[in-house]
């Protein structure tokens, strides 16, 4: 066990891994969709109220766990305590749910990526094109294999090291980039501060339960909880790191990107709609839409849009590899199997799983499972269903079964844990009772008594 697992060399070799899996395009393309769809400033006032109490707990726990058992989630609950053992099992699930639909998106990027490098850049600029093209049946499909092809390589030939060292150098490019797309877009377009306005005061009146339910899934798809990866991160990390102090260097990590995404993303919408509520709601399709319409009216767009898509890509593509190399080793450890074997046996359900997703917005664009397209659907089952659950479970363990004292006993090897009162609180109180009424507040959605 302890002895031959892996471990990071130092704390920036974790923050870096676990920043890696967390910033993707949770960050980049579903933040914005949903800051823009639930009210602007509201959204991003609860989701960052969410992120320093809840979150944080969360992950501290998490990492803690991990730390503590030295074992990947499947097993780490059950070897805490054999009733809890049901909680690695979901938290196994969600990975397998995810990967699909994120591999879709993924695909999406890539086509974009190609379409600007050839120069197609108007008529991606046009309303109806990504529309067009996700009815086109196969070539979406196309995109989508390629993509989960060459993340079931990397995972098969165990090469993650190589893309992770590319991507630590693309991720400064990519923030850099969106710095320079939100100035463009703030200086030279018309109505665009009226969305920078839309985006961070929060208009208390545009509050509704539906605000907390999507800020808590975004929350954790976004910093990867409730799924086991930060329980597998914490199990390679040397006694005498600082949970604490990373945890907030990575919080601050993820919010910071999905910030600047948003301040990319929605600013633009508003000056191409003139803050039209259709636009600010059309869901997963927004930054597909808005940014070609921004490269479009920029000088040297071409270029700058197939660069923001590579670097988009590589974000994607870190996620993805370590969505899929978090199913695999749970198939290795569980099954035995080799890892050739595992990665072809998770690379076969997530073909079924994403084709369908993909198919959903073609040939299948009349099926509906509880009022949702079925990549709407996978999406909301894993974010708003499976993980509020895995997090409930996980908070009446801590609070209730271990004691919040065991977390915060494994967190204080490496110096005083100076939240850990607010920690405790929240783990045995606000956390249950938060994650209680979302749930309620998802399973009456999912009969139609809530808007989505
Ligand atoms: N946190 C990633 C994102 O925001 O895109 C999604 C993700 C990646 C979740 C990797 C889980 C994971 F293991």
């Amino acid at each position: 066990m302890g002895s031959n697992r892996s471990s990071f060399t130092g704390k920036i070799g974790f923050v870096l891994a676990a920043a890696g899996s967390a910033v993707g395009l949770g960050n980049i393309w579903r933040f914005p969709y949903l800051a823009a769809k639930y009210g602007g400033g509201i959204f991003l006032l609860v989701y960052i109220v969410l992120s320093v109490t809840f979150g944080f707990a969360l992950m501290v726990a998490e990492i803690a766990i991990g730390r503590k058992t030295q074992l990947s989630a499947i097993s780490a609950y059950g070897s805490l305590d054999k009733r809890f053992s049901f909680v690695g099992v979901l938290g196994a699930l969600v990975p397998v749910i995810i990967l699909p639909y994120y591999s879709v998106i993924g695909g999406w990027v890539m086509k974009y990526m190609v379409g600007f490098a050839a120069g197609h850049t108007s008529q991606m600029a046009e309303d109806s094109y990504f529309g067009n093209y996700l009815g086109l049946t196969w070539e979406p499909v196309l995109w989508f294999l390629l993509f989960i092809g060459i993340t079931a390589v990397v995972v098969m030939l165990g090469v993650e090291k190589g893309v992770e060292k590319v991507s630590k150098v693309m991720m400064p490019i990519l923030i850099g980039l969106i710095l320079v797309i939100v100035i463009y877009t703030l200086v030279t377009m018309d109505g665009a501060w009226d969305g920078v306005v839309y985006y961070l005061k929060p208009d208390f009146s545009k509050f509704s339960m539906m605000t907390v339910v999507a800020a808590m899934g975004q929350l954790f798809y976004s910093m990867s909880l409730a799924m086991g990866i930060m329980i597998t991160f914490g199990s390679y990390i040397k006694k005498d790191i600082s949970i604490e102090k990373s945890v907030k260097q990575i919080e601050i990590f993820d919010t910071g990107v999905a910030f600047l995404a948003g301040l990319m993303i929605i600013p633009a919408v508003f000056a191409f709609s003139g803050g039209n509520e259709e636009a600010l709601g059309q869901g997963p399709g927004l930054m597909f839409v808005t940014l070609p319409k921004i490269f479009e009216a920029m000088p040297g767009g071409a270029f700058i849009g197939a660069a923001f898509f590579v670097m988009v890509l590589f974000a994607a593509l870190t996620s993805s590899i370590s969505l899929m190399e978090t199913v695999v080793s749970i198939f290795m450890d569980k099954l035995k199997w080799g890892r050739k074997l595992s990665t072809l046996a998770v690379l076969g359900t997530s073909l079924v799983l994403g084709l369908c997703s993909s198919l959903g917005y073609s040939v299948w664009a009349e099926v509906r499972i509880i009022g949702m397209q079925l990549l709407d659907f996978f999406d909301f089952f894993s974010n708003s269903l499976l993980m509020p659950v895995v997090a409930l479970a996980t908070a009446i363990f801590i609070g209730y079964v271990l004691k919040p004292k065991t977390v915060i006993e494994e967190v204080e090897l490496s110096g005083p844990f100076k939240q850990k009162k607010l920690f405790a609180v929240v783990i045995r109180y606000v956390a249950p009772a938060c994650i209680l009424v979302i749930l309620i507040s998802s399973i009456l959605t999912a009969f139609g008594v809530f808007k989505i």
